[in-house]
């Protein structure tokens, strides 16, 4: 647990929060609990399977790239009691963990990538010939470190990338959190808003509080505060009226997969976001690193959108918002198709359509790819 004092605005914010990163033992995930923000700053380390399959799915640690960190450093903390183990054994344990993870959120695709990049360098290790799953469980967690190390860059690549976008002055309108707390780093569509902070450029940011969960006004408000960057938070329904009267320049939201068209899959209301956007002639940026790029997947139809507890809309914190035993429809993301979105902005550049990610691919940098044994698990 911080101390209350440190949540109070700290001069270089960037490099304060760390929503997922290793334990100081090496040993666990250290995670901000965010289900306890903005009431409270808790840390919480996870260990176990369950602690990590639990952490995630409550979301605990959430957006999408986090939550790829965390499965990938996840499944190495869970394996640690497993380590000498015979190989055999130990690769099934490792199998059958990856998948369970895997299987705690279906939407991001960060997750099933960072999970089965850990569990590939496990079998590439044990194709070399080393069979002590000592050594097997090194090789994996080298491997999940730099899939947190790479996080940590691209979120700053991001930024630098999309700083072009953000005049002095400028009203930006974002949905949930794709901020330090989504990733390992600085976030993503809140990067370049950091960076032109920074560089003493003024930005206003209006935060949709984001229903059901309110990831917008607990927690994108909160990291924006305390580093001391102009923020007002509105609810989900005041966006298109700020966008008639003429408050909001440009849209900067994250994503959790994007397809091989472009279509994009985020938190529930972005699409109406988008689609507002456009009737105002206001650009439209979605704000992601290449692992949420999933050129397997051809278009936005094809992407499993997570349908959560309908508590979360008529319980949500504990009170009841409806009548009970109502009917009630909670998917967490929505679809926003290509044609709504101006450009989209990642480590690699800005991507402005039509949408041809085959033209950027880097073979030697790892994107998403198919995991056999572990798509399915997440369906
Ligand atoms: O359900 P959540 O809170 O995990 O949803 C998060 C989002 O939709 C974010 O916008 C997305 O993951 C991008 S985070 C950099």
């Amino acid at each position: 647990m911080i101390p209350p004092s440190s949540l109070t605005p700290h001069p270089s914010p960037l490099e304060v929060i760390r929503a997922v990163q290793w334990s100081p033992d090496g040993d666990a995930v250290r995670i901000i609990d965010q289900r306890a923000l903005p009431a409270r700053f808790e840390e919480r380390d996870l260990r176990t399977l369950d602690e990590v399959c639990d952490a995630i799915a409550t979301l605990a640690v959430r957006g999408a790239p986090a939550i790829g960190v965390a499965g990938a450093l996840g499944l190495v903390a869970s394996l640690v009691p497993h380590a000498g183990t015979p190989l055999v054994e130990f690769a099934r344990q490792a199998g059958a963990s990856a998948a369970r993870i895997v299987g705690t959120r279906p939407t991001a695709v960060n997750l099933g990538w960072a999970v089965g990049r850990t569990l590939t360098a496990l079998r590439a290790a044990a194709s070399a010939g080393v069979s002590d799953s000592t050594a097997l469980l090194a090789a994996m967690r080298t491997e999940a470190t730099s899939i947190l190390d790479d996080d940590r860059e691209r979120c700053r690549r991001i930024g630098a990338h999309g700083l072009s976008l953000l005049p002095d002055g400028a009203n930006v309108l974002t949905h949930c959190n794709a901020g330090a707390l989504a990733t390992a780093g600085i976030g993503t569509a809140l990067a370049p808003i950091y960076l032109a902070a920074e560089a003493g450029r003024r930005v206003h940011v209006w935060v949709d509080e984001t229903r059901p969960l309110l990831q917008g006004s607990r927690l994108t408000a909160w990291e924006l505060q305390r580093a001391g960057i102009d923020v007002t938070v509105i609810t989900d329904s005041m966006a298109a009226t700020l966008m008639r009267t003429g408050h909001i320049d440009l849209c900067l939201v994250g994503a959790d997969r994007i397809a091989a068209n472009g279509d994009v899959a985020n938190k529930i209301g972005t699409y109406g976001i988008a689609v507002a956007a456009r009737h105002h002639g206001i650009p439209f940026y979605v704000v992601a690193p290449w692992s949420t790029f999933d050129t397997a997947t051809p278009s936005g139809a094809q992407i499993v959108v997570e349908q959560r507890d309908p508590a979360e809309v008529v319980c949500g914190f504990g009170v009841a918002t409806a009548p009970a035993g109502v009917r009630v429809h909670n998917p967490a993301f929505d679809v926003t198709p290509a044609a709504l979105v101006t450009a989209i902005v990642s480590d690699r550049g800005i991507h402005y359509p039509p949408f041809d990610f085959e033209a950027v691919r880097d073979e030697s940098a790892s994107s998403p790819t198919r995991f056999p044994g572990l798509e399915g698990a997440a369906s």
